[in-house]
């Protein structure tokens, strides 16, 4: 084990940990000893019409989850709505200005391969098939605090920090999946023959977030955990997002438990 970078991850007031919730983590948000609100209008970058009129989810709540300190954000924007990169990836330059110097992210995928729904996975590496980046603009590069955009994307995704989850599944006796993840631009799903094609690529999981974030969050030197619930079968001509945020809150316990076992562990 590298203890620098066990030290770096260590969880304090000055640095805690960044939790991005997607599907299967809303109710976590419920689980944080709050200590201070923020509202998302004053995240720089973060789009104000997202934000719904009395949104309560559009708080980022900085206190503690079980004694840890974390920095949660419970709503994310998405590009299939329209935003650009750097507007999905203000969570993170915000979590980075508050200190955070990890980085989990959650999020729902469809499976490429044979992949229960309801598993839970953690992403091994990333695939950005979106045709979007945070660093193709200067404002990008420059929002990142880097003099130039060329950031090294290998080793992405934590392995002390996937480490940790394997670890709580195994001390809580569930299987944690494992695998590559593609983001795609979305808002619609997969044809078959892209499934194909990604498993092809050796994609385990697809879906609509995450990958930007991670681009994001390595240009800031942060340490990243991706966490991803998977609601359905990829390429699927009866896919739904109802169907998609049904399973996701079946399984919402076991992605919860992850989370709160990576955090326990990278604070002792
Ligand atoms: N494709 C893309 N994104 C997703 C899927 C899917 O099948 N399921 C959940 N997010």
């Amino acid at each position: 084990m590298d203890e620098k970078l066990v030290e770096f991850c260590k969880p304090s007031m000055e640095h805690p940990v960044a939790i991005v919730l997607g599907s299967g983590l809303g109710a976590l948000a419920d689980r944080v000893r709050v200590v201070r609100r923020i509202p998302y209008a004053d995240i720089d970058g973060f789009p104000d019409e997202a934000i719904p009129v009395a949104g309560h989810r559009y708080e980022v709540l900085v206190g503690s989850l079980d004694g840890v300190p974390v920095v949660v954000y419970p709503g994310r924007v998405h590009l299939y709505q329209g935003y650009n990169a750097l507007q999905v990836t203000s969570l993170v330059r915000h979590a980075h200005k508050l200190g955070c110097r990890s980085i989990m992210l959650g999020c729902a995928s469809g499976a490429v391969r044979d992949v229960k729904p309801g598993t839970v996975g953690v992403i091994t590496d990333q695939i950005n098939l979106t045709g979007h980046n945070p660093l193709d603009n200067a404002e990008g590069v420059a929002a990142a605090g880097l003099d130039e955009p060329f950031v090294p994307m290998a080793g992405a995704y934590s392995a002390y920090l996937r480490d940790l989850a394997k670890d709580t599944a195994s001390e809580a006796g569930f299987e944690l999946a494992e695998g590559v993840y593609a983001g795609m631009l979305g808002p619609s799903y997969e044809t078959q023959a892209e499934i194909a094609m990604l498993a092809g690529f050796g994609v385990d999981y697809v879906g609509m977030s995450t990958v930007c974030e991670t681009i994001m969050a390595r240009a800031l030197g942060m340490e990243v955990l991706g966490v991803t619930l998977v609601t359905n079968q990829a390429g699927r001509p009866d896919n739904s997002h109802e169907m998609v945020l049904e399973v996701a809150e079946r399984a919402a316990e076991t992605m919860r438990a992850i989370v709160l076992g990576v955090l326990k562990r990278m604070a002792q």
